[in-house]
């Protein structure tokens, strides 16, 4: 067994976008368990666009990293050594690691994972924490109808590739928005969305009104931005808008996109009568996770439900790839193979 553990910090708050020397690579000893704790070795590194927000200093749902913190994140990880009455070396785990190779664990939080049941990376993505917040945004907020139109940006990732495909399940039209020729091709052709537009074609706000005639039912809110102003004309009275995520707005708002959305949301909101809300996934973890992970399993195992990721082999890649992701070059569900 190695001794040395590697660990990525945060070595400075960004300004916008972050920057590879906001990160630096650690190298440190494995630490080593004591009575009750666990010895894991992370196998597969999940890297999220929540993480962002960590990096900066302010006021939100979760406690911001301070400098020199290890990265924040999930992890697939082996059991190495166990003094914990409820694991066995070998077993396989999410943990909330960081982005590191080794850590230590009292057991908290960690959920064992069957690589019978399912490639163990999907307990990051389709079946993880992702899976779940489409789940469970679609479920107790959107509530999509057979006939309704469902519309889903940043389509081709886990959370909206999921909501798209959960939508068509309940009957409901699917239309997805995507950057780029291959991921739309990726949307319609191998996750079976009714329909795909580019959010990146100069014409993007007419070509979504054209697919969406009937205007849309539910917008699941993944981005905001520019892709919230196309939508908002376009939602149906009595529409629902669960809002998961704005990753256009994580790095800030970008010069040239200062438009002041509030009025026009604020009058669509009364003159409409939408429902919008917010959600964090763990909101409904308590009443929709065995559901989730029954449904979406027997989904994937019966090829009902598709998924893709886009592996980045090693620790040290992992700033650029996450850099990277916040500029859409992700394709699929971000995963980092640490050690598997
Ligand atoms: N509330 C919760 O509990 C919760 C939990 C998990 C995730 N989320 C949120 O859900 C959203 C999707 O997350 P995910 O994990 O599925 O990741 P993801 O789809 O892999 O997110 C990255 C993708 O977002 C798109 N994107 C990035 N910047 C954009 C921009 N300026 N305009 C339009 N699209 C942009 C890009 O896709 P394209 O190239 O196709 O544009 C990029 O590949 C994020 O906002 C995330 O924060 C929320």
């Amino acid at each position: 067994m190695t001794t040395r553990c590697r660990q990525v910090v945060l070595a400075a708050r960004p300004k916008g976008k972050p920057e590879l020397t906001d990160f630096r690579l650690e190298d440190t000893a494995v630490p080593t368990p004591v009575g009750g704790q666990l010895l894991l070795e992370v196998q597969y590194l999940s890297l999220d666009p929540y993480m962002r927000g960590r990096m900066n200093d302010g006021k939100s749902y979760a406690t911001p990293l301070q400098i020199g913190d290890v990265m924040t994140g999930e992890a697939v990880a082996q059991v190495l050594i166990s003094n914990h009455s409820q694991y066995v070396k070998g077993e396989v785990v999410t943990a909330h690691t960081g982005w590191r190779t080794h850590a230590l664990s009292d057991g908290t939080g960690l959920r064992k994972l069957d690589p019978a049941a399912a490639p163990v990376t999907t307990g990051l993505g389709v079946l993880g924490m992702p899976g779940f917040t489409a789940y469970a945004g679609l479920r107790a907020i959107g509530k999509p109808q057979p006939g309704e139109t469902v519309v889903v940006a940043a389509a081709s990732g886990p959370v909206g590739s999921l909501v798209g495909q959960l939508a068509r399940l309940a009957g409901a039209r699917a239309v997805g928005i995507a950057g780029g020729a291959k991921k739309c091709a990726f949307v319609k052709d191998e996750l079976r969305f009714d329909a795909v537009v580019d959010h990146r074609a100069a014409d993007f706000p007419a070509r979504l009104a054209a697919i969406c005639r009937q205007g849309i039912d539910v917008y699941f809110e993944n981005v905001g931005g520019a892709i919230w102003e196309a939508v908002l004309p376009l939602l149906n009275d009595f529409a629902r808008v669960p809002v998961a995520g704005l990753i256009a707005q994580y790095n800030g708002v970008p010069p040239g996109d200062g438009t002041d959305r509030l009025p026009a949301t604020m009058r669509q909101i009364l003159s409409k009568r939408l429902t919008i809300r917010g959600f964090i996934y763990y909101d409904f973890a308590a009443e929709l996770y065995a559901d989730f992970l029954r449904e979406v399993g027997a989904g994937l195992a019966a090829s009902r439900i598709r998924y893709r990721e886009d592996i980045v082999d090693g620790l040290e890649n992992a700033p650029g790839a996450f850099i990277g992701m916040l500029e859409g070059r992700n394709f699929g569900k971000l995963i980092v193979r640490v050690t598997g």
